[in-house]
């Protein structure tokens, strides 16, 4: 996972260039053509660190492609790009933070993600279970993100927007009351450079957190003597998965003749840091990724009935939303069998280890088949791709955490009894 740094300046701060970056970046990510040349000339131009300016100046990079990326230069200054800024906390992230940051995209051409800083959000929300570097981490994981800006303010201001290029703000139609009660983003609704997706029902921080405590509180053995208990939740509302919501978030592609094929199962419940590295690690084994989601009742087999935290639909969401993953098999078979890996045409299948030593790492017997065709690939990763540190964290804090339940969930439930019905974008 590679973090940009911004020298001496603060961390979510665009300079120009990188800016520029961003603006090039889009627009080539719009043209087959200039994709190709791209993918030819450079791997950094790919990865965003370097702009076509640059390109003019670089060796070797030959004649006709610094004629090309001239016109690029050209084209772009003629139809500058739209750039929105999309905030929030995105603590435990799921398909709702998602599909804002989805529809969030759709308002515009270049789309910066900002994530609050820890501190900002434990004065106006609470505690978070994940810190600001693995929140960034995983909401630049999304594919629509073009970039995530680590540590932003809690209330976004007109010099802010100014500060990282952006024309508008963006968020959904709930409102974000700061410490103080006030609209964040009054400011920037007052200077018509706001706008307002519709917030995805049924799904929550708050409502996982709840699940998570609920969990937690069964499991442990001596009840606990908290002075606060978890209210029921008074929440209205269920998320459901339409044909629809899938096809939005699948990238809609197969294969194609000569690309090699790799295969990673799991059960990517309350995605982390870890997850993300594991599927950063498998994507770049193959050519195209896909990615197996377990079952509900598979999981609740193998690790007791608390489990999953997040349900199979919004799991399969969440990694549909990941830009390592090309497709995802909803329901994926525990055993891997030869029929399947022809059907989806797998070349390799992919099992994680923490272990480095080749000798040690023993197959499970359910990859017996693909070890025998001798198609089976280890995946080191320092991660374990289970949540336990996620609980333990919880664990640590649970009273404060079930304070913000407790306060966020009569928020949210007002949110659903007020809420206007406008459609999603
Ligand atoms: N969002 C959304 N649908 C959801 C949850 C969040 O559209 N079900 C949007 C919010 O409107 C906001 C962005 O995602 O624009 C980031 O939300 P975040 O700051 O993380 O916080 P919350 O809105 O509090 O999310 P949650 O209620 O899940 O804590």
């Amino acid at each position: 996972m590679s973090h940009s740094s911004n020298h001496g300046k603060s961390p979510f701060e665009l300079n120009q260039d990188q800016l520029n970056c961003l603006r090039y970046y889009d627009l080539i990510s719009k043209n087959n053509d200039l994709k190709k040349l791209a993918e030819r000339v450079s791997a950094d131009f790919q990865s965003q660190t370097l702009s076509p300016n640059d390109m003019t100046t670089i060796e070797n990079v030959d004649q006709e492609s610094k004629n090309l990326f001239s016109e690029i230069l050209q084209k772009s200054n003629e139809s500058k790009p739209v750039v929105i800024y999309m905030d929030g906390v995105f603590d435990i992230i799921h398909s709702g933070h998602f599909n804002a940051i989805r529809q969030a995209k759709k308002l515009g051409d270049i789309l910066l993600v900002g994530v609050n800083s820890d501190e900002e959000v434990h004065k106006s929300k609470g505690p978070t279970l994940m810190n600001t570097a693995e929140r960034t981490i995983l909401a630049s994981a999304c594919k629509w993100a073009d970039k995530a800006l680590e540590g932003t303010p809690y209330t976004p201001t007109i010099e802010l927007l100014d500060k990282v290029g952006a024309d508008f703000g963006a968020h959904g139609d709930d409102i974000a009351p700061n410490e103080n009660g006030v609209d964040c983003y009054q400011a920037i609704k007052d200077k018509g450079r706001m706008k307002i997706f519709k917030r995805t029902s049924g799904v929550s921080t708050t409502e996982l957190l709840g699940r998570l405590l609920r969990a937690v509180e069964s499991q442990d053995e001596k009840k606990s003597n908290e002075k606060e208990e978890i209210q029921s939740t008074p929440i209205l509302s269920n998320f459901l998965t339409t044909g629809w919501r899938l096809n939005q978030f699948s990238s809609n592609k197969l294969p194609k003749t000569g690309q090699k094929v790799v295969y990673l199962d799991g059960n990517w419940d309350l995605l982390h840091v870890g997850h993300i590295d594991i599927l950063e690690k498998a994507k770049s084994k193959g050519d195209f990724l896909y990615v197996g989601v377990f079952n509900d009742s598979l999981i609740q087999k193998e690790m007791g009935r608390h489990y999953p935290i997040m349900n199979m639909q919004e799991r399969v969401l969440n990694i549909l939303a990941l830009k390592y993953v090309d497709d995802v098999v909803i329901g994926c078979p525990w055993i891997i069998t030869e029929n399947m890996m022809d059907s989806l045409n797998i070349d390799t299948v992919l099992s994680l280890t923490n272990k480095k030593d080749s000798h040690l790492i023993q197959t499970h017997p359910r990859l017996e088949i693909p070890k025998k065709l001798n198609k089976l690939e280890f995946l080191y990763s320092e991660y374990s791709d289970d949540n336990q540190f996620l609980i333990d964290r919880l664990k640590s804090n649970k009273a404060e955490f079930i304070r913000k339940y407790n306060i966020k969930s009569i928020k949210e439930s007002n949110y659903y009894i007020n809420a206007k019905q406008p459609s999603e974008i």
